[in-house]
């Protein structure tokens, strides 16, 4: 598997990386993850707007986006043609300096990395099925609508959903289930369609606002509303959305089943129109 580390493709076993990158020492890096579908980068200039959001929502000089564009086609040309289903991720940190708190002073040059790694297609009737989560505190800090790799309490929270036997963990802040761990999270209640408004406290999803342009296509009724931690329990539906989680039905929250214990016909209708936005019309 060959990496792109700072303007050079090389072999992985290969790349070194300093053990005082940032990223490294302070979590002090942001990141995107982009699906390829066929070879082709999906929503590709959405996630090259976020990441420069978040390099200056950290105060950092955004990487070319020309280059990063480049880069990204190079592994989509390639890797995208061996690998149908693939992700490219880049991540970009403040660099390598010796550690200490402050900014480098003078700033040093970003560490730029980037790789593509195949990624296990969801089976229809996996989606069909649906996962489960449970509800978890939010603990986050609030600048979660930056995409940082310090992500150490949503690598917590997975975990203590698997502890306790599910998928994943809803976050909840203020009585308010908003997003899950790697996904945002969608809720139908009294036949409309509910997520979170776009606040400091949310990644502002990809796949979120493609679904949210599907759900206006399809006549979905909408509101940017969080859902109340106590209303989740009498929702018809409940979905994950993301790049790597796609349109995910939770069927079991909790430990308690959701509307019919499978993917609901919202949802369903949801999950159709995004397999044809990617070009898989046929998996559905
Ligand atoms: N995660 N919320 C959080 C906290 C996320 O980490 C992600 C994505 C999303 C969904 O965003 P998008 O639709 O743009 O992928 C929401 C990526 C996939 C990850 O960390 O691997």
């Amino acid at each position: 598997m060959r990496v792109y580390l700072n303007g050079r493709y090389q072999e992985r076993d290969q790349a070194g990386l300093d053990v005082d990158d940032r990223s490294f020492l302070f979590g002090d890096g942001v990141y995107e993850v982009i699906r390829l579908y066929d070879g082709r980068p999906f929503e590709l200039d959405r996630h090259l707007d976020r990441l420069e959001q978040s390099e200056r929502g950290v105060w950092m000089e955004p990487v070319d986006r020309g280059t990063l564009a480049e880069v990204v086609a190079e592994f989509a040309a390639h890797e995208g043609r061996t690998w149908p289903d693939a992700i490219v991720y880049i991540q970009v940190s403040r660099g390598a300096a010796p550690r200490s708190h402050s900014f480098p002073d003078p700033p040093v040059p970003p560490t730029v990395l980037v790789w593509a790694r195949p990624v296990k297609p969801v089976a229809p009737e996996q989606a069909r099925a649906g996962i489960a989560a449970v509800t978890v505190a939010d603990d986050r800090w609030a600048r979660c609508w930056i995409k940082t790799v310090n992500l150490l309490p949503n690598v917590l929270a997975k975990e203590a959903a698997r502890r306790r036997g599910a998928d994943d963990a809803v976050f909840v802040r203020d009585g308010m289930a908003i997003e899950a761990t790697s996904a945002n999270l969608f809720v139908v209640r009294g036949g409309r369609l509910y997520t979170a408004p776009v606040t400091n406290y949310i990644l502002p999803g990809v796949t979120r606002a493609v679904v949210l342009e599907l759900a206006d296509e399809l006549g979905l009724e909408v509101r940017l509303e969080p859902t109340p931690v106590e209303a989740l329990e009498a929702a018809e539906e409940v979905f994950l959305t993301g790049t790597t989680t796609e349109v995910m039905p939770v069927t079991r929250l909790d430990g308690r089943t959701v509307g019919t214990g499978r993917m609901g016909p919202v949802t369903e209708a949801l999950w159709r129109a995004f397999r044809r936005r990617v070009g898989r019309p046929g998996d559905a």
